[in-house]
């Protein structure tokens, strides 16, 4: 269940959201305002980012978002994104790496996949993990605070067929979010990946069929299907101030579906 309540837990902080228009991206930016933050939306569909601005603006006021129109792959575009908020806001605390190709996608076997289309996914879903926090680390590090939260999946763990240049990126996820831990501790950023299950939201997506998702229920110990809340939840503590010694971790939530 979401938590309406309004708290000033992230007062001064500001969360760069990307992929932030729908889905889990849409909870995240709608939440991380609930929760007293500033939030920048880095998202490709101009419409769908104004729009969940304006849902953030209608409950947390004018002035606590700003929607940015970007291609996370574009690395002239992520810079200008960056410079547009810390323009804004002045600092950014919490980069929320959540844009990906993702519901998009059409299952089919591997040998199937057009090579234009697995080098799409690895542009937007790895490069553009990278191009993001690349550009948000010398800000963190100038504040010598940091939470670069990544999303990756919990397809890594299970190797789920039928679309392997997702699961390849985001299995890089995973290891970008280990390395660059390393590379930021030192200047007290956290790195750290979210691995879900499967999630619904108000997208409707071909990647899980009816039957599919009774087996989903099947595999995890809690018997309800995933909400983008439960996701919502996780990344809170992991950008809170409480979290400041947990790093390079890819926390898996998906209802005890996978053991790491
Ligand atoms: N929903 C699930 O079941 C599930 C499970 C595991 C992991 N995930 C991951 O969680 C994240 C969010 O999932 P979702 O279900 O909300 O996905 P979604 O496909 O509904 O939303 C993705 C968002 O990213 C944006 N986007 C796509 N390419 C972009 C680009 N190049 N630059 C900027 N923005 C771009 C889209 O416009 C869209 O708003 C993704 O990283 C996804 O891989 C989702």
């Amino acid at each position: 269940m979401t938590d309406m309540t309004k708290t000033d837990t992230f007062a001064g902080r500001v969360a760069l959201i990307t992929g932030a228009g729908q889905g889990i991206g849409r909870v995240f930016a709608k939440g991380f305002a609930r929760a007293g933050a500033k939030i920048a939306i880095v998202e490709l569909n101009e419409d769908s980012g104004r729009s969940v601005a304006a849902e953030v603006e209608a409950e947390c006021g004018a002035g606590t978002v700003i929607a940015i129109r970007a291609d996370v792959a574009d690395p002239a575009a992520v810079d200008a994104a960056i410079a547009e908020t810390l323009e804004a806001f002045g600092r950014i605390d919490i980069a929320i790496n959540n844009a990906a190709i993702f519901s998009t996608l059409k299952m089919r076997p591997f040998e199937e996949i057009p090579f234009d289309e697995w080098r799409q996914v690895m542009r937007v879903n790895v490069d553009g993990v990278m191009l993001v926090s690349k550009a948000c680390a010398p800000v963190m590090r100038g504040n010598r605070h940091g939470r670069i939260i990544n999303i990756s999946s919990g397809v890594v763990t299970m190797g789920r067929p039928h679309y392997l240049h997702y699961v390849a990126s985001k299995a890089a996820v995973v290891g970008m979010t280990r390395a660059m831990a390393r590379e930021l501790g030192a200047d007290g950023i956290t790195v750290n990946a979210l691995l879900p299950g499967a999630t619904f939201t108000e997208i409707e997506r071909e990647t899980v069929t009816p039957a599919q998702k009774t087996q989903i229920l099947n595999m995890q110990c809690i018997k309800r299907h995933e909400t983008a809340d439960d996701l919502l939840a996780a990344a809170l503590y992991l950008a809170s101030d409480g979290a400041e010694f947990v790093t390079g971790q890819s926390i898996a939530v998906d209802g005890g579906t996978t053991f790491r």
